[in-house]
């Protein structure tokens, strides 16, 4: 029952998107396509089919138990580790359903660790997160690929809530620290996967093996069971990259020869955010690099965005995976 309600979702939104998509003209002179961050969008026409099967599952070091529809319930999902984060405020836990607000703790966790396909918002500077669910709210801040489901759902949700709500949220997630959560592989050749509501997953059996990496990174669960069914707030990422990537990466950070501006002079030393400018150590690749191309191509043109027009200009498609390699692969603690 749950799932059918998902799946409704999903196809309302992505209909959403297709009118959306007719509606809005294409950039003239972007340096960067959607096309090109295909990778990063994991874009498939359906969410996941996670069928009922009855049973009431469990997790190491969790005393607590669910079916796979409470796992994952929209307005109250399961919480399986109470003990890894602060009590959550009621908008974290259970949304607002009247309102048709899920649970952020649907598709960023209980701790804020987030998933590839949404984001990771434990650890972000209170006035920062403020703003964002801002430019949600008012329209400034969406995805440029309009088939992006969740991007409409992540609005709609900021359009939705209180100010006391947002608050709450900002201040409940930012008073986590970012853990480390995706491990970052160079590598020439990677698992054959299929995409999945918003990520890859390895294939399996017959269909597995290996193929060339080519111009992506593809960031996947390390247990797909454990992300996609159980929804195991403790079970990360690994993201393979291209061999060089982080090197390439590096170096733009420090402003790759007047192409970009170095990163730290806002983001902080060692790129730990500074004041209201977020961190970006550590955090999902795929994220960061559909990010760079809102903000090149203007679907991210919030209160704040001006200040990363001329960091993005001129960036490629493959500046931004580079780059998005080279700060996922940042230990989020730098010492
Ligand atoms: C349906 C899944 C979903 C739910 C539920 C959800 N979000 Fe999100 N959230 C997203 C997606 C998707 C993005 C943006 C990803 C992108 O732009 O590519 C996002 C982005 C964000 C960001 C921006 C992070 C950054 O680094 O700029 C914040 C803040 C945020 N969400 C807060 C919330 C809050 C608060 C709630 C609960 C009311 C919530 N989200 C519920 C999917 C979700
Ligand atoms: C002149 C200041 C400035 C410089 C230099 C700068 N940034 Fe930013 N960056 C910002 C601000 C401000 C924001 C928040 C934008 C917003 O609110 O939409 C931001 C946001 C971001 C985000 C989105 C983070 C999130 O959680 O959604 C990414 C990714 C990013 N910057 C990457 C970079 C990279 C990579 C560099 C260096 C190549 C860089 N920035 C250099 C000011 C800067």
């Amino acid at each position: 029952m749950g799932q059918a309600r998902g799946n409704s979702y999903w196809r309302q939104a992505h209909l959403a998107g297709v009118v959306i998509a007719f509606a809005v003209p294409l950039q003239a002179g972007a340096q960067a396509t959607i096309a090109e961050l295909a990778w990063a969008y994991a874009i498939s026409p359906a969410g996941p089919t996670i069928e009922e099967d009855g049973t009431l599952h469990t997790l190491p070091g969790s005393d607590r138990s669910f079916t796979r529809t409470q796992i994952r319930n929209f307005f109250g999902p399961a919480d399986w580790y109470p003990g890894d984060h602060p009590e959550m405020p009621e908008i974290v836990a259970q949304g607002r359903e009247p309102a048709g607000i899920w649970a952020c703790s649907m598709c960023h966790y209980p701790n804020g660790q987030g998933r590839p396909e949404n984001a990771g918002v434990a650890g972000l500077p209170k006035e920062y997160f403020v703003q964002q669910m801002h430019d949600l709210r008012d329209g400034l801040r969406g995805s440029a690929q309009t088939l992006k489901a969740n991007t409409l759902l992540m609005a709609g949700f900021a359009k939705a809530m209180t100010d006391q709500e947002i608050e709450q949220a900002a201040e409940y997630f930012g008073s986590m620290s970012w853990r480390p959560w995706i491990e970052v592989v160079e590598t020439d050749t990677v698992p054959k996967t299929r995409i999945q509501g918003g990520m890859h997953l390895k294939l399996e059996g017959a269909e597995a093996g290996m193929e060339p990496i080519g111009q992506r990174i593809v960031e996947s669960p390390i247990d797909a069971e454990h992300t996609e069914v159980l929804r195991n707030p403790r079970s990360g990422f690994v993201a393979y990259v291209p061999v060089g990537a982080i090197a390439k990466g590096a170096a733009l950070a420090e402003g790759g020869d007047g192409k970009t501006i170095q990163c730290s002079i806002c983001h902080g030393e060692n790129l730990v955010g500074l004041a209201a400018v977020p961190p970006l150590r550590g955090r999902s690749p795929s994220y960061l690099a559909r990010q760079l191309i809102d903000m090149q191509l203007g679907s991210r043109n919030g209160l704040w965005a001006p200040l990363m027009a001329a960091v993005v200009e001129n960036l490629t498609a493959e500046d931004m995976l580079n780059l998005s390699a080279y700060l996922a692969s940042l230990p989020p603690d730098p010492q």
